[in-house]
């Protein structure tokens, strides 16, 4: 029984060694190891032994069982690194890899980003406010009289609620001012909707930043600095910047800025990028009621208040000529922003 266990363990061993694949090395296992393998049948021997002899063959049966399955995995493990290595045959390993395609943020985002930036240098702090509106917050509270255009339903989205879709940001500085006390120093960019016919220059969904800074002797000096200032680090310090007399609502005077845009193989032209004005104190008067105060008295503080189209700002930057470009999401376009 010893030289037979012998035999078959040096047959199996001598099989697995000549396994060129793993077919042949699993034939292997089941001709030694399997139900009717040769060692399976050898160990059914057993049972006719004595029993002094059975302890001694069970442990020779052991012994070659474990030999022989760890031949076939030492085996198996070494036909794996020789199929790895074939796989890679050739290949170059210190060529630098091949990248991955990686995103970019949207030109809005961008610029939506750096004008952030930039006015928080300028201790302007980020506010928001809802995109569905109530009526008060984004005319009433704004000194908008109830027959002005802005409240048709041809140009503003309602809902049967009576809400509506924020028609601009200017709303946040209303709920701004119902939280906090003076002095106020704030922006906030968001969407504002409007019922307009979609074409190369407007959208009915756009992208508008609004500021607010109220305090003691605010000035419209200090609305000039500011605005020249901000749209010089945006767009260089040669940028020219004007300010036309304009009406708003809720402030007095009022102006729209306009900036020279210098595109390539065109004349210089103004380009109308923002709203802005001092914050006309019937907003104060309206507030000081809503509120049940005074800290907005407009005789103890004054205000200026800006808003302007990211949209647009982007369109300058880069000239791009249609605004819809910048909502197809068409990668051909994106692509250059990246
Ligand atoms: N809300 C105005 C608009 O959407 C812009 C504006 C904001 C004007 C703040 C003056 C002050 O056209």
């Amino acid at each position: 029984m010893k030289q037979e266990i012998e035999k078959i363990q040096s047959d199996a061993l001598a099989a697995i060694s000549a396994a060129g694949d793993e077919k042949s090395l699993d034939d292997a296992r089941v001709a030694f190891l399997g139900k009717k393998g040769q060692l399976t049948v050898a160990s059914a021997g057993m049972r006719d032994l004595s029993k002094e002899d059975k302890p001694v063959v069970g442990q020779l049966l052991n012994v070659a069982r474990q030999a022989i399955t760890s031949a076939i995995d030492e085996k198996q493990a070494a036909l794996e690194a020789e199929a790895d290595k074939k796989s890679v045959a050739g290949i170059d390993l210190t060529l630098p890899a091949r990248g991955l395609p990686v995103g970019g943020l949207h030109p809005i985002t961008q610029v939506k980003d750096s004008a952030i930036q930039t006015l928080r240098r300028m201790g302007f702090a980020l506010a928001e406010g809802p995109e569905i509106e109530t009526e008060f917050h984004c005319f009433d509270a704004l000194n908008t009289p109830e027959d002005h255009p802005a409240r048709n339903e041809k140009d503003t989205f309602y809902f049967d609620s009576g809400k509506l879709l924020r028609t601009h940001t200017s709303s946040v500085q209303i709920r701004t001012m119902e939280k906090v006390t003076p002095p106020v120093r704030i922006i906030a960019p968001g969407s504002a909707y409007r019922r307009d016919e979609i074409d190369a220059t407007h959208l009915s969904v756009f992208n508008q930043l609004e500021g607010l800074y109220v305090d003691k002797d605010v000035q419209l000096g200090d609305l000039k600095g500011t605005l020249e200032f901000f749209l010089q680090s945006m767009f260089g310090k040669d940028t020219e910047v004007r300010f036309r007399p304009h009406f708003f609502p809720f402030t007095e005077p009022s102006f729209e800025i306009d900036i020279k845009l210098h595109a390539k193989g065109q004349k210089p032209k103004w380009i109308e990028i923002a709203g802005c004005g001092m914050v006309d104190p019937a907003v104060f008067e309206s507030l000081c009621e809503t509120r049940g105060d005074d800290v907005f008295s407009p005789d103890k503080v004054t205000g200026f208040a800006f808003g302007m189209g990211i949209d647009r700002l982007a369109m300058i930057k880069w000239g791009i000529k249609d605004i819809r470009l910048l909502i197809e999401n068409d990668v051909r376009f994106l692509k250059q922003f990246a």
